[in-house]
């Protein structure tokens, strides 16, 4: 069977980094409540040179340079985000003309936080059917675009960084295995960006009442998020006639130590077969999973053969869950 393997990693994050400490005199917060809360000490931000395109290329060109695949090469470039540069053009459209992809199709997927495992699992399903030979996928953010830093419930969490995937077609054992998508519009309102789109185009009264930034009822969140993680890495296991004992390296989306303890306790996995780097990246989003899972492999927590599940949710609510044989 045809499976698409990933031939290269990259990944980048912005040079500034945003400390608990910085925050704590923005908000009323502290370094201890937000790492006991959430396990984040740092998060990096981009400045205002940079957008989220600018992320992805860096990330997306190392991935590329670590193949030794040219951008000729590339058929199609998925883009998970939801903080694109602009409404459109998409951010995969500008990534395809600044990489040089000449012959690449690209789209984005808004997906919130779950963008990794959903443009990872859209693109290697092109991979799989034979459509094309080489895909481009990317996870990329500037959440502090949409974030409040007033609002100490969110500004704590957000951050920016990008990842990204070469994936190729290959007859031999190591590939993206199986993938699983979920999605549940009734939790809409739980994580949302009110302004900016068609329902409440921004207006200097959205503007007035901070409706472009993320609004989130955390509490709700994280309660759904235990659940649906859980629920998703248990399904795609078990459908493929295995447990979490068979896994190598679990690597979930980086929103919450606390959730990801919890999903880890319900899986009944040692904390040291789970990778985690929330503490110095923050939620980044559409781009956690695969900076999570570059770090993995930089170092050395990937092996040929070994057996990995990730793992994520995000508003909406959408979820989804990745096996890969690296
Ligand atoms: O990718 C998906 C994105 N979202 C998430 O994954 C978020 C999931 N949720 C969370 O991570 C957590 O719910 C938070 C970290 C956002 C909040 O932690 P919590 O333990 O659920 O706290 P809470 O919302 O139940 O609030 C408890 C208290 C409240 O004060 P009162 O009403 O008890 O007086 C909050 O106002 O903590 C207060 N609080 C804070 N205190 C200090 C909320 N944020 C902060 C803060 N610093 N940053």
């Amino acid at each position: 069977m045809t499976h698409a393997r990933i031939i290269g990693i990259g990944a980048y994050a912005p040079k500034r980094i945003l400390t608990n400490a910085e925050l704590g005199r923005m908000v009323e917060t502290s370094d201890e409540w937000i790492v006991q809360r959430t396990g984040i000490r740092e998060r990096h931000v981009a400045d205002e040179s940079e957008a989220t395109s600018d992320l992805a290329l860096k990330a997306a060109q190392q991935a590329l340079d670590r193949a030794q695949v040219e951008p000729g090469e590339i058929d199609l470039i998925v883009v998970g985000t939801t903080t694109g540069d602009m409404a459109f053009p998409t951010t995969a459209n500008i990534v395809q003309h600044q990489l040089g992809c000449k012959s690449a199709g690209s789209m984005d997927v808004y997906a919130a936080c779950s963008g990794s495992i959903y443009s990872l699992s859209i693109g290697s399903q092109y991979v799989q059917t034979g459509k094309y030979k080489t895909v481009l996928c990317v996870g990329a953010e500037c959440l502090s675009r949409i974030t409040d830093y007033t609002d100490r419930g969110t500004c704590i969490l957000l951050a920016d960084a990008a990842g990204a995937v070469v994936l190729r077609a290959s007859d031999g054992d190591a590939g993206i295995l199986d993938t699983d998508l979920y999605s549940d519009g009734r939790y809409g309102d739980l994580l949302i960006q009110p302004a900016g789109g068609s329902r409440n185009p921004a207006t200097h009264e959205t503007v007035d009442k901070r409706m472009h930034y993320a609004r989130m009822k955390g509490n709700e969140v994280f309660k759904v998020a235990v659940r649906m993680f859980g629920d998703a890495a248990e399904r795609i296991l078990s459908r493929n006639g295995l447990t979490a004992q068979d896994l190598a390296l679990f690597i979930p989306h980086q929103a919450n130590l606390r959730i990801i303890e919890a999903a880890v306790k319900r899986l009944k996995l040692p904390m040291d077969r789970v990778f985690v780097n929330v503490d110095r990246y923050g939620n980044t989003g559409a781009a956690s999973v695969y900076v999570a899972l570059e770090e993995a492999w930089t170092s050395k927590r990937l092996n040929p053969g070994d057996l990995v599940l990730m793992a994520a949710f995000g508003g909406g609510f959408t979820w989804g869950a990745a096996l890969l044989r690296w």
